[in-house]
């Protein structure tokens, strides 16, 4: 029997497999609110045999967007547009997941194939915020985030939840990877605050904690956590720190550490190579933590093998989901699983020849 392909329960969900789709930016939305380009992207995943579907990273407040066209959860009409995407996923038997996020200082971008890098006040960008006022490089310098500010950040986070919840969706994740606002935070290459909120690695991390508990108290739905584990740099961010960062989370009541890496430092020396983060998820479960693996991870043997020797309890993949959307379907197929193809694909199962 698959690992890959067993079930998995976290509190009162069970997740169908342990084949994911991680979360990926589309640059496609219209003032934060995600269309037919979405719920067909998305919507071919579902009918590919994934057991959970990741959104893009969904801002939580506009200046909380990576670029102008990234989508949002802070306002009705996002809201309405999402629970469309959730329903259709809900209708194949796939797990919706959000990834809720700002995006800090590395916000008010053009989409990657805009012909400039960042969006004037004109074409709708803004002033990015950060933990200090330390520019991402090659961005310009953000504004450090005030106390007050703070206590809007979280109450954004909350909100955007709430709002995700009422829209279907199975899972919360909070993105504190990648150089976004809660990895500045806690990396102390772009954090150097003063307040309870700079200084020890407990209170790099605390915005990252307050927001988790106050997500916890508000539905039993499973709680993720995406952490870029290190920043691959001298005087940043090591496994170990994250490690105890994720011990902590789980403490507080988050169900799984999603463990990616990078991103908080341009030209950072990442060796890239196939599975290159599974060790990094494999030092957080060795620690009790519940996490799932990501990047680079492109055959069924390849995941199913990290699955079933307990190097994580999921595996999600980007881009190999992107290349072919029914990756999932012909995994199970590889691994001699029987999973259900959505009806209308009967004859692409049954006729081969
Ligand atoms: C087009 C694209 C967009 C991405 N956007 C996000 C994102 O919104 N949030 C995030 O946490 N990671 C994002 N990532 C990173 C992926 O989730 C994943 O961690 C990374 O691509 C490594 O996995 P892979 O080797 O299977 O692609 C993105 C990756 C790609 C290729």
């Amino acid at each position: 029997m698959s690992a890959l392909f067993s079930p998995l329960t976290l509190r009162t969900t069970s997740f169908p497999n342990r084949l994911w789709v991680a979360p990926m930016c589309q640059y496609s939305a219209v003032d934060g609110v995600v269309g037919e380009w979405h719920r067909v992207h998305l919507g071919s995943f579902a009918t590919g045999g994934f057991g959970l579907v990741m959104s893009e990273a969904t801002a939580v407040s506009p200046e909380g967007r990576i670029s102008i066209a990234c989508p949002g959860i802070y306002r009705d009409d996002q809201e309405e547009a999402w629970r469309g995407v959730v329903e259709f996923l809900h209708s194949q038997g796939t797990l919706a997941g959000m990834q809720l996020a700002h995006a800090g200082r590395k916000g008010s971008t053009m989409q990657p194939w805009a012909d400039h890098p960042f969006a004037s006040a004109q074409e709708g960008g803004w002033e990015a915020v950060a933990p200090s006022a330390i520019p991402f490089e090659g961005y310009p310098t953000p504004r450090a985030l005030t106390i007050d500010d703070l206590a809007d950040v979280r109450q954004d986070f909350v909100a955007a939840a709430t709002r995700a919840l009422r829209a279907g969706f199975d899972v919360l994740e909070i993105h504190a990877a990648h150089g976004y606002l809660l990895h500045e935070f806690m990396s102390p290459l772009s954090n150097q605050r003063e307040d309870e909120y700079g200084g020890s690695l407990e209170n790099r991390a605390r915005l990252l904690f307050e927001i988790a508990s106050d997500l916890r108290a508000l539905s039993p739905t499973p709680l993720f956590v995406r952490v870029s584990a290190t920043d691959w740099t001298e005087g940043g961010l090591t496994v170990d720190d994250t490690a105890w960062v994720a011990e902590q989370l789980m403490e507080r009541g988050v169900d799984l550490v999603d463990v990616s890496s990078g991103g908080n430092v341009a030209g950072a020396a990442i060796p890239i190579g196939p599975g290159y983060q599974v060790p990094l998820a494999e030092a957080l479960r060795s620690r009790g933590v519940t996490v799932s693996a990501v990047g680079l991870i492109t055959t069924a043997d390849q995941a199913e093998e990290i699955v079933a020797a307990g190097r994580a309890d999921a595996v999600m993949v980007a881009r190999a989901a992107l290349r072919n959307p029914r990756f999932a379907l012909e995994a199970a197929e590889a691994l001699g699983e029987v999973i259900a193809w959505p009806v209308q694909f009967d004859r692409a199962r049954t006729v081969r020849a």
